[in-house]
């Protein structure tokens, strides 16, 4: 987290955040210790995660429906007078949930976003190898991409992030594979948190991996 964030969210009257229903909430928990005890919290639970593929017509219409009613209460916070710091993981402008309030919200009250570090940036750090040397090409993949598209952004890059991968990890290390990539690729899973791990992929025998889980080819460019 940023000075800057930490500045903010020490006085934040008012914090949302995201959450999976029932639970405490990863972005909520990073900050424990750190809000006003004052502060007044608003959870926002997700009506819907993995339960239906982002293909079905239901999953946009559950999600709009959500992101407008989180929106309309942000903006009732906004026109009372209040400021509302709203916690995100990651950078909140790289495949953020707030990326959809944020274009709810643009134009109609005052938004400020802090760039943040990204999970990537976590995950890297915990192999304790550089992704990027020289003149690399890093490609950022979402583990949802099919597994042609997949293979052909691996085949084009020197290093490679995927992310969101949970039960499309059989497809992604199958695009790896294509790719001559899966002997050099690492798995981090809760980066720079509570039970973090890190291990060569060849290494892992699991059929799926947890949300918060990245793969990682590292670059090897050009160096002096
Ligand atoms: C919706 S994206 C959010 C990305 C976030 N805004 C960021 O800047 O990292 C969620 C995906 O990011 C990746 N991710 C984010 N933080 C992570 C962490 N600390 N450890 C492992 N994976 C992480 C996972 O692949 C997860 O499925």
């Amino acid at each position: 987290m940023s000075l800057r964030a930490e500045r903010v969210l020490r006085s934040a009257q008012h914090v949302a955040f995201f959450r999976k229903a029932g639970r405490w909430g990863h972005a909520r928990r990073i900050v424990e210790g750190l809000l006003r005890p004052d502060a007044v919290e608003y959870p926002f639970e997700y009506p819907i995660t993995t339960e239906i593929p982002v293909s079905d017509p239901r999953y946009n219409a559950l999600l709009s429906a959500f992101y407008g009613q989180t929106t309309a209460q942000l903006e009732a916070i906004a026109r009372a007078g209040h400021d509302v710091a709203v916690l995100c993981e990651g950078d909140p402008f790289f495949y953020g949930s707030f990326m959809h309030l944020h274009a709810r919200l643009k134009g109609r009250v005052p938004v400020q976003v802090i760039p943040a570090i990204t999970g990537m940036s976590a995950a890297w750090t915990a192999t304790g190898q550089p992704i990027a040397w020289g003149d690399d090409v890093i490609t950022v993949l979402a583990g949802t991409l099919d597994q042609a598209r997949l293979e052909q952004h691996m085949r084009a890059s020197d290093a490679v992030v995927v992310m969101k991968i949970g039960a499309h990890f059989p497809k992604v290390v199958r695009a790896l594979q294509s790719a001559g990539c899966y002997e050099d690729a690492w798995v981090v899973q809760y980066a720079a948190m509570a039970g973090q791990s890190v291990a060569k992929l060849a290494e892992i025998k699991a059929r799926s991996l947890p949300y918060f889980s990245i793969i990682l080819v590292h670059g090897r460019g050009r160096r002096p």
